[in-house]
């Protein structure tokens, strides 16, 4: 670029004091006003973060020779840095600020990096675990809107591990698709499957996120769950699991996915699901009623908790696309 073009106020002898500023008025030609936003909070915040540490070099190569070894394990089927953001807590932070959940709906949680596209679409009752080794679980679901109404014919995706605590692709050897489904709810928003029960497991910790938990006394374990993913125009895309209560691993799960309201107990069917869904009557049972929440109440939430968030900490901001960017009007 001609040096003549150049629009920004010319720096000169940055310091501590002023280096963040400046940083931050480089980046200010960026017409995007969301994208600059963006930035100048995580210039400010990285700065910040470097002061009150009193960062040393040496930490710093540190870390940069670790973000190095998270990018260098990544590969199509492994995702080091979203792992990092799920043990460092911040991708169940992005979901809650990004989808936020009017009470008695469902909460969302982590995704994980085991969703597959490749799940084969099952009617209702089929099985889709065929591990014999599972204890074979009977689900039974309702899903409904805000206001109590069923709703038909919503996507849903449905994944677990096997009884030894793996998902079908990490076995190498595996012969197609297994442990996961894609169902449809009825007219009367029912959907109901044969599944197995679900067993804790550890997140791949055999790279530099596992050698992270390590230094820092954390286990890699999730607690037992069962992913499920909702998909229909006009809903906010959830993405959940129902936890299994009094697993061990319940309160120190390894990427802090786990709510009160998506844990849930395993129960016996009994006389009146045993025949109305031809199990026997100590067969284990898990029922959940989830509840959606439609693309308009979900916006009117984000903006609503973003600007009460933005007002405590004293910034005017005004909405853009849904995203708050500086009010300097
Ligand atoms: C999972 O539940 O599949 C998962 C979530 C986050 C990281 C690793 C695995
Ligand atoms: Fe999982």
């Amino acid at each position: 670029m001609d040096p003549s073009q150049v629009k920004i106020p010319p720096m000169k002898d940055l310091t501590v004091d002023n280096i963040t500023e400046n940083a931050i008025r480089m980046n200010s030609l960026c017409e995007d006003e969301r994208t600059r936003y963006v930035l100048e909070r995580l210039v400010t915040h990285l700065h910040d973060f470097a002061k009150e540490t009193r960062l040393s070099s040496n930490e710093w190569m540190t870390g940069l020779r670790f973000l190095t070894e998270v990018g260098k394990i990544c590969s199509d089927v492994r995702q080091e840095f979203i792992l990092l953001s799920d043990v460092l807590g911040l991708s169940i932070l992005v979901d809650s600020i990004d989808h936020p959940k009017p009470s008695g709906s469902t909460e969302g949680t982590v995704l994980g990096p085991f969703h597959t596209h490749e799940a084969e679409e099952m009617g209702q009752g089929d099985l889709m675990s065929h591990d014999k080794n599972g204890e074979p679980l009977l689900v039974v679901c309702t899903l409904k809107d805000t206001n109590g109404n069923p709703i038909e014919g919503v996507k849903i995706d449905i994944w677990e591990t096997d009884s030894s605590g793996h998902y079908d692709v990490q076995h190498p050897d595996r012969q197609g698709p297994d442990g996961r489904c894609i169902m449809r709810s009825d007219k009367d928003g029912i959907f109901w499957f044969n599944a197995i029960t679900p067993v804790p497991y550890p997140i791949p910790h055999d790279g530099p996120v596992g050698k992270l938990l390590k230094m820092l006394h954390r286990h890699p374990y999730r607690p037992a769950h069962m992913h499920f993913m909702f998909e229909k125009p006009g809903f906010d895309h959830l993405i959940t699991a129902l936890y299994l209560r009094n697993d061990p691993y319940e309160t120190s799960d390894a990427v802090f996915g786990v709510k009160d309201s998506l844990t849930v107990d395993i129960g016996k069917a009994g006389p009146e699901y045993a025949k109305k869904y031809n199990v026997s009557e100590d067969h284990a049972l898990l029922t959940y009623d989830f509840v959606l929440v439609s693309d308009a109440e979900t916006r009117a939430l984000r903006e609503k908790n973003s600007k009460i968030a933005l007002d405590k900490l004293g910034r005017k901001v005004k909405m853009v696309n849904g995203l708050p960017v500086p009010d300097l009007d």
